[in-house]
């Protein structure tokens, strides 16, 4: 039997283990680069707990064992920020568009399909499901192989590239519908 996918609220305790991920070589190549101290981390985690940001933040669970992490936000809250990096997405922010973003913590569980399935899983229950999107977009660097196969599995097509110039002109940009809309 497949092991079981869940995913509960970040927490405060969850700092430590998002310390020891956010450092993980396979994490920082695709994720922030130069990784993240505890006092970063907290000080960016802690408004996200708290309900002072947009972001949405989970841990991913398999049967209880904590091997990931996924979040999602609306991209018309963050549209400053995307009309600088990424023009092509503000085209699209404006009827109830979410964006992801998702690791796998743990190296020895990588490549196993868990990626896959979670990003699946997220889709249906959260951002299709309890927060109703219409659809949602990524944004993966144009080298990261494994992220941009585990998006096409999970449904999303690729677009465009997400930037013509900038910090994303080697990114795309994948959409993936809600199947409901
Ligand atoms: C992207 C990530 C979440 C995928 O998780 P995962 O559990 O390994 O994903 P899956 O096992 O479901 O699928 C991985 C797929 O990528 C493929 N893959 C892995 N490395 C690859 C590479 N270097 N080149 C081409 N394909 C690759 C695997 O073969 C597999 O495809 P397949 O099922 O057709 O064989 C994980 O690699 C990760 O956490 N990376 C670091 C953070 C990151 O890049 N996040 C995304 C930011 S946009």
């Amino acid at each position: 039997m497949q092991p079981r996918i869940s995913f509960r609220p970040l927490r405060e305790s969850d700092f430590n283990l998002m310390h020891r991920w956010l450092n993980m070589p396979h994490v920082i190549e695709w994720w922030d680069k130069t990784g993240a101290s505890f006092n970063e981390i907290r000080s960016k985690y802690l408004p996200r707990i708290s309900g002072d940001s947009p972001v949405s933040c989970f841990v991913i669970e398999m049967d209880n064992r904590d091997i990931g992490y996924i979040q999602t936000y609306w991209v018309s809250d963050f549209i400053k920020e995307i009309a600088q990096l990424c023009p092509q997405m503000v085209e699209q922010a404006a009827s109830l568009v979410a964006s992801l973003d998702v690791f796998i913590g743990e190296p020895d569980l990588l490549n196993s399909g868990l990626g896959t399935r979670a990003v699946r899983q997220f889709l249906n229950q959260v951002v299709f499901g309890k927060m109703k999107a219409n659809s949602c977009i990524v944004t993966p660097d144009s080298s990261n192989s494994a992220a941009i196969r585990v998006y096409k599995k999970a449904g999303f097509s690729l677009e465009a590239c997400a930037g013509p110039s900038g910090a994303f002109r080697h990114h795309y940009l994948m959409s993936c519908l809600n199947p409901a809309s």
